[in-house]
């Protein structure tokens, strides 16, 4: 079956998205507001819950008077009431930047626990067609040379007490209770492990380490590097990010996680290099972050193996890590520098 035939048969379903108004979230309800538009013969409705503790509501604002979607200010760890059917789920909330969800560790275990177990029992009732968990890379916690490329059966090497453990042990929890669910319930649960997604959306004041480096460029001509640089991430431009994610979503696949990603390593030397190059005229020092605890359990590398979802999704990232950050840069400067918004 072509993608595009796969496409039209999503149009008249509902879809519950937690997350809505976070970065990835809201890509989600953009595609689907598009398809409803240009591809549905019949529009799908989408039901949407966020409690902004990270998300920004002008994600979503041109949404509010839109008829075909609905949207729920709250907490999706709190008992949640859903009337009709829902055909897709997809679980995209959490608190994903770093500094962000060491200021608040519990929040960041609930939302990947607790939020994900009201979703799953809500789909043993609904029974959807797919339901998907966005885990994360961070679940491979600091990977030994010979695992990087990391495949999806390394199973990790994560303190389970560290300042990031918040984050990591409560994903790797979120993974086992979504297969456990599929194994008791038979739920179609996918995973899906995504690797620094990035792109236009992707808010000034994220604090994560693109928005943080372009922030320095803009406003500051001056890009600080709070490591010695050698780190490696890969970073995925967001149309490649979301591509992977429905496949994963629309695949038979259930029960297992699929590595979404850019398998092109970047050092985060090279990377500030590259926003300063881009941006022009813009000085790159070394600096040691406020934050003591800014650097424990920091992964040295991190590069997904990319071919299981090559071979089983027929995976093809094909954004630069230039052109993507070009993209992002004429967003940021049409946001922050042209129309003034503040961070
Ligand atoms: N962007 C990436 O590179 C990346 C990488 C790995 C994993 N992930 C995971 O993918 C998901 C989406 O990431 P993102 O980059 O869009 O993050 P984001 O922070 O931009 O969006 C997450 C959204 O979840 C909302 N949220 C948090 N707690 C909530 C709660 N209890 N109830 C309702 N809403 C809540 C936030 O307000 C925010 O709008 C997250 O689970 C994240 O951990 C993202």
């Amino acid at each position: 079956m072509s993608k595009n035939s796969k496409l039209e048969e999503l149009g008249g379903t509902t879809w519950l998205i937690s997350g809505g108004g976070g970065f990835i979230g809201s890509y989600f309800l953009d595609l689907l507001r598009v398809c409803n538009e240009r591809v549905f013969s019949r529009p799908c409705r989408v039901l949407c819950i966020d409690n902004f503790l990270t998300g920004v509501p002008d994600r979503v604002r041109h949404l509010l008077d839109n008829k075909h979607f609905h949207f729920i200010n709250g907490d999706i760890t709190k008992p949640l009431e859903i009337i009709g059917d829902v055909h897709y789920i997809i679980h995209a909330a959490g608190i994903a930047s770093p500094p962000i969800y060491r200021q608040y560790p519990l929040e960041t275990i609930e939302v990947n626990v607790t939020g994900l177990k009201n979703l799953l029992e809500l789909a043993i009732t609904k029974k959807p067609k797919s339901f998907m968990y966005f885990s994360s890379s961070e679940i491979y916690g600091d990977p030994s040379p010979e695992n990087i490329p990391t495949a999806e059966d390394y199973n990790g090497n994560v303190s389970c007490t560290g300042p990031r453990a918040c984050y990591d042990e409560s994903k790797r929890l979120g993974e086992t209770l979504a297969v456990n669910y599929f194994r008791q319930y038979d739920l179609p649960v996918k995973v899906v492990r995504p690797f620094n997604i990035y792109g236009p959306g992707l808010h000034l004041g994220d604090r994560r380490v693109l928005p943080d480096f372009f922030r320095g460029a803009i406003m500051e001509k001056k890009i600080r590097v709070l490591s010695d640089g050698s780190p490696t991430r890969s970073f995925c431009y967001i149309r490649d990010g979301i591509a992977g994610f429905l496949s994963v979503l629309l695949s038979d696949f259930q029960g297992e996680a699929f590595n979404i990603g850019s398998d092109q390593e970047t050092s985060i030397i090279e990377l500030a290099h590259l926003v300063a190059d881009i941006t022009g005229d813009v000085e790159v020092e070394f600096q040691q972050s406020p934050d003591a605890e800014y650097l424990t359990d920091n992964p040295r590398r991190r590069c997904p193996d990319l071919t299981k979802a090559k071979a089983l999704l027929e995976y093809r990232p094909q954004v630069s890590l230039e052109a993507g950050l070009r993209r992002m840069l004429a967003w940021y400067t049409d946001v922050y520098v042209n129309k003034g918004v503040k961070v």
